[in-house]
């Protein structure tokens, strides 16, 4: 039997669960849940033992919602002797397969951090014993393979690996994003992981360029608008609340009190929509589809707040309606939703028409 483990946040280990199951089920492969509760670890056992490898190389992680990272199980629990654990994952893992880079992986939780500095101290004999082997490459190789260890302690570990294209770079899924002191509320890391989470770098410079203009609606104290800012946009920004004032000095804001749902732009020309709104995510939704479909905007980042009970099924029927928006009139679409890692009780969308919207 093969297991797909796969990281989400803490206490999403359900709704993680949820989507596995359903979409592995829709490339016709099954299996069963077993969840580490309030660690954002999940397993999913698959009754084919082919099947972990198959639905890796045909379901992309960024189809899935609440998962971070995941990986493909080569082993069961491994226990490690006190000395010489090096040796006993070398072992383990045998010489056969090559990587072309190693992650060494814990849970998010507090014991998880603890274990970490662990893990730094293991990292470097272990790596040099997997180079010795010629298990390790350390090639830039994007077709190759990432061996993952998931210490779950100092004792215990489970080695899997992940495919380089189909795999989040970072450890676990995190990226470490250093909070700018002059942005005016946490939030701003949000939106920073959300463009380089959907954004190539490589396109940054035609689609997040200076000069564009953007909406941010729901934008006070303006950690959004700051990172708007900061790329050289003008931004207008919609919220009752007050906006910083060191955004307002930049002379890149213009401020507007009023309802996110009832300003419409004058001018035909913002490349950006951005909303952080606390609101119905029905309600976004249906919002963020108008202004892509009315031609308002080229592209929306915007957040789906989540429900207490049912957030796999309320995110999916949100989603689901944008796509129907966008079928009912024909165009092409890229529709994509993250449990970003700085999001809490949201999920990170991003939709762009890839055709012209339809003329009024
Ligand atoms: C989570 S905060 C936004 C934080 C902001 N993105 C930041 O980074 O500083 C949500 C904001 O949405 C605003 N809001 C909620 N409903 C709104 C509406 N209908 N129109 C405009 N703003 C709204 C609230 O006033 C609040 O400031």
């Amino acid at each position: 039997m093969t297991s797909i483990v796969l990281y989400c946040r803490p206490g999403f280990e359900k709704e993680c669960g949820a989507e596995i199951q359903e979409k592995a089920a829709w490339n016709e492969m099954y299996g069963y849940l077993e969840l580490k509760k309030n660690q954002g670890i999940v397993f999913f056992h698959l009754h084919n033992s082919d099947d972990g490898e198959l639905l890796m190389n045909k379901l992309p992680l960024k189809r899935l919602i609440f998962a971070r990272q995941w990986f493909v199980s080569l082993t069961d629990v491994i226990d490690l002797p006190e000395y010489n654990r090096v040796e006993a994952i070398s072992e383990a893992l045998g010489t056969e397969w090559q990587y072309a880079d190693l992650r060494m992986e814990t849970a998010d939780t507090n014991d998880g951090k603890a274990l970490t500095k662990f893990c730094r101290k293991l990292a470097v004999p272990l790596r040099q014993g997997l180079r010795k082997a010629k298990v390790l490459t350390e090639k830039n190789d994007k077709d190759g393979a990432i061996l993952h260890a998931l210490f779950l302690s100092g004792q215990q570990v489970i080695l899997g690996f992940s495919l380089a294209h189909n795999s989040s770079p970072h450890v676990m899924g995190i990226p470490r994003l250093k909070f700018p002191s002059q942005a005016p509320s946490r939030s701003t890391l949000k939106l920073d992981e959300a463009f380089l989470y959907f954004i190539p770098k490589a396109e940054w410079d035609s689609r997040l360029c200076s000069g564009m203009n953007a909406v941010d609606l729901g934008s006070a104290p303006g950690g959004w608008t700051y990172q708007l800012v900061r790329r050289g946009m003008m931004v207008t920004a919609i919220d009752n609340g007050p906006m910083a004032e060191s955004l307002m000095e930049t002379g890149q804001v213009k401020h507007k009190t009023m309802d996110g749902f009832k300003y419409v732009p004058m001018k035909q020309n913002v490349y950006w929509l951005v909303c952080d709104m606390i609101e119905k995510p029905q309600r976004v939704a249906k919002l963020m589809s108008e202004w892509l479909l009315n031609g308002y905007c080229k592209e929306a980042m915007f957040n789906l707040k989540l429900p207490m009970k049912g957030r796999y099924q309320q995110v999916t029927e949100d989603l689901q309606a944008i796509k129907d928006a966008f079928s009912e009139h024909h165009v092409k679409y890229e529709l994509y939703a993250k449990h970003l890692y700085y999001d809490r009780e949201e999920v990170t969308v991003h939709a762009r028409l890839l055709s012209p919207a339809p003329q009024k």
